[in-house]
């Protein structure tokens, strides 16, 4: 099923899981022993093992590959976003302008939500306390629950600490639900669809990205009476390009498959009140399972499941990534449920959002700068090679305090290493303004092509 294609085939085809298959509400005793003796076994063979010199060789490899991770250490400042403090190693400060954030609309300083959060601290404290079953349940989050099943127009939603782990735990716990389960999963599926469904146990097919009749060739090949399911993501967050949502609605109903979308990038930002794009399309109550989060668009933390009541209540029950785990403090709760609600009717914000983005594509397309653009809000400029995005990501930070993440393999495929600009309905005109001209210096400056890249 390999196709070559995507920066994330090797974790789709790799074998084996990482932690085994693990049951529902597997007992804990049940794991323990076997646990233990994989780690009697490891000291044994581990006495000869040079776990140093191991881990210097694997980091030494990210450095070869020019692709070692540097983390920037940034300060937010309230009220003041994208405007922030870069704290250099030497423990020196500047001041920047974040051009990479996923926080896409500034909700993360919205006065209601920081208001909803201040409100939850002062009436309720800190942490949970719990996991959701013993003693974490709070009206907060029964109330976060309400608001997103309302919003994406189904009879139940389901909190998760990340959306990361609700696509993890969801695809994972399927085909204990639905025995023999089939899953068809877009070969650009981001990492946490991918794990959920490589570690499940059950039957996968990748098909090529967005190509429905890859995908049709798959479920037509094989037996008409498994149950199915079809996995794949409204806004790829790379590239900016949209899933085939309908064309994917219509194969499930033809073939009886269940469909499971990842709308982490769109939720907030699409559709007349920020459902995302299968709201935009008016396709949301033909999608089985909406997976979002809270911590993009919505500017806060967690991530979630909406579908039928009864979906969510045997994943409530069965997803070990679900149970045992402390659920999200109930400020982050409040937090986001304030800034679910406001979006709601924000559409200004969305318009404002959308308008950022063309104009940045626009200007930056004017210079001859090689992009993609597929008319969503993301702007990946393409730069080809992982020492010169390195560069030019430093460049930008260390002479004009712009921070923008080079974003290199595996996230992206080798040779279209990138900058990914997110810009917000909080960028003002004179930030966008030195950006352009940063960007035009740096890239004569470098001698880089200026060829045009098409959506
Ligand atoms: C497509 C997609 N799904 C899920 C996630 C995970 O979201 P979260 O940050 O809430 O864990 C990401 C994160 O970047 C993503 O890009």
């Amino acid at each position: 099923m390999h196709n070559g294609r995507g920066p994330f085939n090797e974790a789709h085809d790799s074998p084996g899981t990482r932690h085994g298959a693990v049951g529902a509400v597997t007992p804990d005793r049940e794991r323990e022993t076997p646990r233990e003796d994989a780690a009697a076994r490891t000291a044994k063979e581990g006495k000869d093992v040079d776990y140093t010199a191991k881990l210097d060789d694997a980091i030494a490899r990210l450095h070869e590959e020019g692709r070692y991770r540097t983390f920037i250490d940034i300060e937010r400042k309230r009220g003041q976003f994208p405007h922030a403090t870069r704290r250099r190693t030497d423990g020196t400060e500047r001041p920047i302008t974040v051009w990479c954030g996923n926080d896409y609309l500034g909700m993360g300083q919205h006065p209601v939500v920081l208001a909803a959060m201040h409100e939850a601290i002062d009436a309720t404290g800190a942490g949970s306390g719990g996991t959701r079953n013993i003693s974490g349940t709070t009206v907060y989050h029964k109330r976060l629950e309400a608001e997103l099943a309302d919003l994406h127009g189904k009879e139940a939603a389901l909190l998760f600490t990340s959306a990361y782990i609700a696509n993890d735990a969801t695809l994972s716990t399927l085909p204990k639900l639905f025995p023999g389960l089939i899953i068809y999963s877009d070969a650009l599926n981001h990492a946490s669809m991918i794990e959920g469904v490589r570690r499940n146990g059950g039957a996968k097919r990748i098909f090529r990205h967005n190509d429905v009749g890859h995908l049709r060739e798959l479920m037509a090949a094989d037996d008409p009476a498994a149950p199915k399911l079809i996995a794949f993501e409204s806004v790829y967050s790379m590239d900016g390009d949209f899933g085939p949502i309908e064309a994917i609605c219509d194969l499930a109903d033809e073939f009886g498959a269940l469909s499971y979308i990842d709308e982490v990038h769109a939720v907030g930002l699409y559709g007349p009140r920020g459902a995302g794009v299968a709201e935009r399309d008016r396709l949301m109550h033909r999608l089985d399972i909406i997976n979002g989060t809270l911590a993009k668009g919505f500017g806060v933390m967690g991530g979630y499941i909406a579908a039928s009541a009864k979906m969510c209540d045997a994943i409530r029950s069965y997803a070990p990534g679900f149970i045992f785990t402390t659920s999200l403090p109930p400020a982050v709760a409040a937090g986001a449920a304030a800034s679910v609600a406001h979006l709601k009717r924000d559409h200004a914000r969305r318009e404002k959002h959308q308008t950022q983005a063309k104009i940045l594509k626009t200007r930056l397309k004017g210079m001859g700068l090689p992009m993609i653009d597929h008319g969503s809000h993301i702007v990946p400029v393409i730069v080809g090679d992982p020492v010169h995005t390195k560069q030019l990501s430093d460049m930008l930070l260390e002479g004009y305090g712009i921070y923008v993440q080079p974003i290199n393999f595996p996230t992206v495929p080798r040779g279209t290493e990138r900058l990914r600009f997110t810009p917000s309905p909080v960028h003002g005109p004179d930030e966008m303004d030195r950006l352009v001209r940063a960007m035009d210096e740096l890239w004569s400056q470098c001698a880089l092509n200026r060829a045009e890249l098409t959506g």
